[in-house]
């Protein structure tokens, strides 16, 4: 299945192919977005196909349920499922508390919903997403296309007034026209290179008005898998 690779998508390819032990017969699965999280639902698959594994997938977005549906997993919805075993998603970054950034692909607020819902979380990854301090990559931040300008200047102002940001988040873009989310909201990436408070930013963001959600997933994730370039994999 993984072919020639490179270390990059080796790396993701091992920590997905590991993640999949962890999936039992019968269980409601949460199935994550991403390049990583793909390689996982083509393993998945695999176990179905092959294997005879009988799972009830909930993907996290249409990305991903339509991957998980050309590969053999039954998809449902999170409201048949009401609640999870367990969700498989990837990361843009994990710190050694296993605190995330997620929402590189957009589908931070699906996967945050879906992975609230399960009683265990694992995170798939590349050792290049491991960081001491979350920050480096761009926090994304849903919100509702009304208004958007000024939803983006009060999530500056609060952050210039808490030290956090400089005038420094910029509305995600496909082509000329503003990134859509499945929910039919807009992205701001914010720029912050380093995260103090991931908690209480996490909690101030989503006070706001505008604000629908954001990609710090704060004592969500119980495991991280990680995958090396020379096929080495670590569960933490
Ligand atoms: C999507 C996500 C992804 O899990 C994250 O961006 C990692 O992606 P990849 O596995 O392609 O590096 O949060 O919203």
């Amino acid at each position: 299945m993984s072919g020639e690779l490179s270390p990059i998508d080796k790396a993701k390819f091992v920590a997905a192919k590991r993640s999949v032990d962890f999936v039992e017969h019968g269980m409601r699965v949460g199935l994550g977005t991403g390049s990583t999280a793909a390689w996982m639902v083509r393993c998945l698959g695999e176990m179905v196909r092959e294997d005879g594994l009988k799972i009830k997938g909930v993907p996290t977005s249409t990305r991903t349920a339509q991957l998980a549906r050309e590969v053999g997993i039954e998809v449902i919805s999170l409201d048949e499922a009401k609640w999870l075993d367990l969700t498989i998603d990837g990361a843009d970054e994990f710190d050694g508390d296993l605190n995330l950034i997620k929402g590189g692909g957009g589908a931070l607020l699906q996967e945050k919903i879906v992975a609230t819902a399960s009683d265990q979380m694992i995170v798939i990854a590349d050792i290049g997403k491991q960081v001491d301090h979350l920050g480096a990559f761009p926090l994304p931040v849903e919100v509702i296309p009304f208004g958007w300008q000024t939803t983006q200047a009060l999530v500056e102002e609060t952050l210039i007034s808490m030290d956090v940001l400089g005038r420094n988040s910029t509305l995600r873009m496909n082509g000329a026209r503003p990134f859509v989310t499945d929910e039919g909201n807009y992205i701001l990436d914010l720029h912050l290179n380093r995260i103090g408070e991931a908690r209480q930013l996490a909690m101030v963001l989503n006070q706001m008005p505008g604000v629908v959600e954001n990609g710090l997933f704060i004592d969500i994730c119980d495991s991280v898998i990680v995958g090396y370039g020379d096929g080495r994999v670590e569960v933490r």
